[in-house]
């Protein structure tokens, strides 16, 4: 099983738009998808309805270590797509974790409960530093981190997420393989000369760093993904093909673009299950297919 959190101390980066629809994409190739949502605002427990919903979740997660799945995991309606619902309203977790001797390791050592059932865990969390995002990232393979392209949420990429990956580098004397941590440009306007700026010089500046990337696939700014919310359907199913006239790649192609990026093993099935809807491959993506 594969982990992949959400992290970004800024609200409104993009962070449940990307776990909710990167789970449907997936989900819709036929891979077995968790969604774990540890915002206390439970946005993600509601983009999706619910075939089946539990009453446990976050909270008897992490601070009872409950693990039944008939107990804690919903299913949503989308085939292969599960989800375990914020209940943490009052935000009780937090004063917990600082207490309890496991704290932030607590999810991690809560993994192989999961492990055999789902290929893919996908975290969301709370758009601000918390001992909860902490353990989420040490629970995690890899730290997706949307960013949108404006100078100030740029800076304050610097100055609030990635130093929260600088304070965990303790851990690493515990034997803890901290998660890679990929940038994730979104709601990206490509006209925009500021935008194409910043974009080069968050490249730059993250070249040659060995633990932080900035993803090749980027986000768009495209109505499609507030639409799909509205909707509650992942975006691939809302914007199939690119609309008339337009030039940038449509949301189903981007995100499978993204999901082939974070999960190359998986690219067969992902352009698969993209094939099977008439005109949704890309030129690319149909000359892929018939490389094998
Ligand atoms: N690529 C995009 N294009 C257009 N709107 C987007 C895009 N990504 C996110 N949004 C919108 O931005 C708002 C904030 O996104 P959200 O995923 O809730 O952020 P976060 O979880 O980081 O707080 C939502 O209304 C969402 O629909
Ligand atoms: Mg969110």
């Amino acid at each position: 099983m594969n982990v992949l959190s959400l992290i970004s101390t800024k609200g409104g980066a993009g962070k449940t738009t990307v776990a909710a629809n990167l789970g449907g994409v997936l989900a819709d190739s036929g891979l077995r998808v968790l969604l774990l949502d540890l915002d206390s605002q439970p946005t993600l427990s509601s983009y999706y309805a619910l075939r089946e919903s539990r009453e446990a979740g976050s909270y008897e997660l992490i601070a009872q270590r409950l693990t039944v799945p008939e107990q804690v995991i919903s299913a949503t309606v989308i085939q292969h797509l599960d989800l375990i619902l914020s209940n943490d309203r009052a935000g009780h977790i937090s004063p917990l974790l600082l207490h309890a001797p496991d704290g932030r390791l607590r999810l991690r050592n809560l993994l192989p409960a999961f492990q055999d059932r789902y290929d893919v865990l996908i975290v969301d969390t709370q758009g601000a530093r918390s001992i909860v995002v902490e353990m989420a990232i040490l629970a995690s393979d890899c730290a997706l981190c949307p960013v949108p392209p404006e100078m100030l949420a740029a800076r304050e990429l610097r100055r609030g997420t990635l130093g929260l990956f600088e304070e965990l580098e303790p851990y690493r004397y515990l034997g803890i393989v901290l998660p890679s941590v990929k940038l994730l440009l979104n709601q990206v306007n490509a006209n925009r000369r500021d935008t194409r700026l910043i974009m080069q010089s968050l490249r730059a500046s993250f070249q040659s760093d060995p633990h932080v990337s900035v993803c090749t696939t980027v986000i768009p700014d495209r109505v499609a993904y507030p639409n799909a919310a509205s909707l509650g359907l992942p975006v691939h199913r809302v914007e199939p093909t690119p609309p008339p006239g337009s030039r940038s790649p449509c949301a189903a192609e981007v995100m499978r673009a993204l999901a082939i990026e974070l999960f190359p093993q998986w690219t067969a099935q992902l352009l698969v299950s993209g094939a099977q809807v008439p005109g949704q491959l890309s030129a690319t993506e149909r000359r892929l297919i018939r490389r094998g």
